[in-house]
């Protein structure tokens, strides 16, 4: 039976994956190479820190720590550009119904999300008080496709990971739910997510009564 719901934030309840790909994208213009959406797909889930790795091992460019470090903190002020003008209206239809009806028939929700930046991004959407445990990139030490952010996200929700459910959009999150012996639903393409036990196109799209059966 599942007892909690754990939501992804990034293309899970906003759409900051585009952000966070945008930002990316600049870097690799001004490093002199191009970014494709598929190569972003490597990215989603994933510290900022080992994106920036992948990021450049896709350019064939080394860097010093010093280095990587300049460079994340210039894509990271670049994603909070797009933050900072960002409206509560840009949160995913339906996201905000759906939480309010699994919280009405008893069912606990959480907040895992591998970004530095999650809470400023719920503040800003308004939701920061509708999830009952809030784990972020700050309060981890392993990110996405180890298990450890849904495993202490369940802890602290006081529920067993078999009985949570995780919403992802990442290929990586959602080999991070499985690690955890967690039921996951993809949000977006089911070719890339198709390790989920279920996919849906958009996070509204689904539907309460699937709980029962998962
Ligand atoms: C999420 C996103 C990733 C992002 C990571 C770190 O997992 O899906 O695309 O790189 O968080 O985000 P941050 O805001 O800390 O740089
Ligand atoms: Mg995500």
């Amino acid at each position: 039976m599942i007892r909690a719901c754990i939501f992804d934030l990034d293309g899970v309840l906003v759409d900051t994956a585009h952000y966070h790909f945008l930002a990316w994208k600049r870097l690799a213009n001004e490093l002199g190479f191009e970014l494709t959406p598929a190569d972003n797909e490597q990215l989603k889930g994933v510290s900022r820190m080992q994106s920036l790795d992948i990021v450049l091992q896709l350019g064939g460019i080394t860097a010093t720590e010093h280095e990587k470090e300049v460079l994340a903190n210039k894509k990271n002020a670049w994603f909070n550009d797009f933050v900072d003008r960002m409206m509560p209206e840009e949160i995913f239809p339906g996201v905000k119904q759906l939480i309010r009806e699994l919280k009405a028939k008893g069912v606990k929700v959480g907040l895992a999300s591998s970004s530095k930046n999650a809470k400023t991004v719920i503040q800003l959407l308004g939701i920061q008080n509708e999830f009952d445990a809030i784990v972020d990139g700050t309060m981890i030490v392993n990110s996405k496709p180890h298990p450890e952010i849904f495993l202490l996200t369940a802890e602290k929700l006081g529920i067993v990971p078999e009985e949570c459910l995780v919403f992802e959009d990442a290929e990586a999150g959602v080999e991070a739910a499985l690690a955890a012996g967690m039921k996951c639903v993809g949000v977006g393409s089911p070719l890339q997510l198709n390790r989920a036990h279920e996919v849906v196109a958009k996070t509204a799209d689904f539907k309460i009564t699937e709980l029962a059966k998962l």
